[in-house]
C-alpha cells in the first residue's frame, strides 16, 4: 500500500467532497460529519462517476406506514441509474450481496507523520502544524 496525501483537514471541511486521480483511479474523499471516507468514482453497476451523485439518508420501514429516515447524508445516489451506496463501506441497498462500490481507508494524521523533516531553508527552520487527510491505496 502507498500513503497519499490528499489535503490539509482544513480544505475538506465536513459536507465536502474532492475529486481525485490517484494511479490512474478516480477516488472521491468524503468529510461525513467530522470522519473521512474514499469511494473509488465508478459505479459498480454501469461505470457511472458515482461519486457526483446527490447525498442523501436511508429510509427503512419496519412495518407498514412506519418510515424511519436515517444516515442523513452518509448514502451517495448514483447520478445516472439511482442505485445507492453507504458512503462508510461501499454497501450497495440495491443488490448487497453482488454489488459493492470499492471503499479506501482514509486517516487524518500530524504533519509531522506525513512530512519527511525537519526541513531546513538556511537558517530558517520549517515545520509543518496542521493535519492531514491520508488515503492508502
Ligand atoms: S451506473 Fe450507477 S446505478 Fe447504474
Amino acid at each position: 500500500m502507498t500513503r497519499h496525501v490528499i489535503a490539509p483537514v482544513d480544505e475538506l471541511p465536513p459536507g465536502t467532497r474532492k475529486f481525485l486521480d490517484i494511479d490512474g483511479r478516480p477516488i472521491a474523499i468524503f468529510n461525513i460529519k467530522g470522519e473521512f471516507f474514499g469511494l473509488l468514482n465508478r459505479c459498480p453497476h454501469q461505470g457511472a462517476a458515482l461519486c457526483e451523485g446527490p447525498l442523501i439518508g436511508l429510509a427503512q420501514s419496519s412495518n407498514p406506514g412506519e418510515i424511519e429516515y436515517t444516515k442523513l447524508g452518509e448514502i451517495i445516489r448514483c447520478p445516472w441509474h439511482g442505485w445507492e451506496f453507504d458512503i462508510r463501506t461501499g454497501q450497495s441497498y440495491c443488490d448487497p450481496k453482488r454489488f459493492r462500490a470499492r471503499a479506501y481507508p482514509v486517516n487524518v494524521e500530524p504533519g509531522s507523520a506525513v512530512v519527511k523533516g525537519p526541513y531546513v531553508a538556511e537558517t530558517i527552520a520549517v515545520s509543518v502544524e496542521s493535519d492531514y487527510v491520508v488515503v492508502d491505496l
